[in-house]
């Protein structure tokens, strides 16, 4: 399973690309505008540090609108994919951009049936909302099994992008489900690394470390 951080602050892109385990990035319009700079601006600099898929939404809901957008987006970069929403305009533009050669991840996924409309529609990711479901009282990280299991079992090569990850325990959810990625927030990704006792570990290791290289009077 692929690693995906879910963000628009460069900064946050920078630090964990740099532990070599980065391979794409997702954004949304929430993001986009918590940073307070140019849609366009920003995702070209992403596209430039990430090797891999930079998701950028579509904000239309025509499906003329979206086309349009989706057009212009496919353009910033050879890495970006073009994010459309789960309504019935969005699938249409799915549709239509996918025909032409343009990665689309469908967004706001939240049920089996819709995530078998994108894959028919030509979605390159299908993003289920793991969090969003929790939320509502229902098993976001089984819909990614479902959705796995589904595609597997109907030959669909759509990938499944678990998104609205919220927590590392989702994550492992996620990748035991079978998911293509994981997109999480920069938290997340920082709570995946840490483990009490890799600390206290190291704590030890670098005391016993001191101790032996002590001058000899100081073991005394
Ligand atoms: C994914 O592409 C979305 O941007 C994201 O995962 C949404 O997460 P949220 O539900 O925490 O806002």
């Amino acid at each position: 399973m692929l690693l995906f951080l879910d963000t628009a602050n460069v900064e946050e892109i920078k630090e964990i690309n740099a532990w070599g385990v980065l391979s794409g990035i997702t954004t949304n319009p929430s993001l986009i505008v918590k940073e307070g700079r140019d849609f366009k601006t920003v995702v070209k600099e992403i596209c430039n540090i990430v090797d891999g898929p930079v998701s950028a939404e579509v904000t239309a809901e025509d499906v003329d609108g979206m086309v349009k957008q989706g057009l212009d987006i496919a353009t910033w970069a050879e890495n970006v994919v073009v994010k459309c929403p789960l309504t019935a305009n969005g699938l249409s533009a799915c549709s239509q951009l996918s025909r032409k050669g343009i990665k689309v991840n469908v967004t706001l996924c939240f049920s089996a049936n819709q995530a078998l409309l994108a894959a028919r529609a030509g979605a390159y990711f299908i993003s289920p909302f793991v969090g969003r479901l929790d939320d509502i009282n229902q098993d976001g990280s089984a819909l990614v099994a479902e959705i796995v299991e589904m595609y597997h079992m109907q030959g669909l090569d759509t990938k499944v992008l678990a998104a609205s990850i919220r927590t590392p325990v989702h994550v492992t959810q996620a990748a035991l489900a079978g998911a293509d990625v994981a997109t999480m927030p920069y938290k997340v990704f920082k709570q995946l690394v840490k483990h009490p006792l890799t600390d206290a570990g190291m704590a030890l290791f670098a005391a016993d470390w001191a101790k032996a290289n002590q001058p000899v009077s100081a073991k005394k």
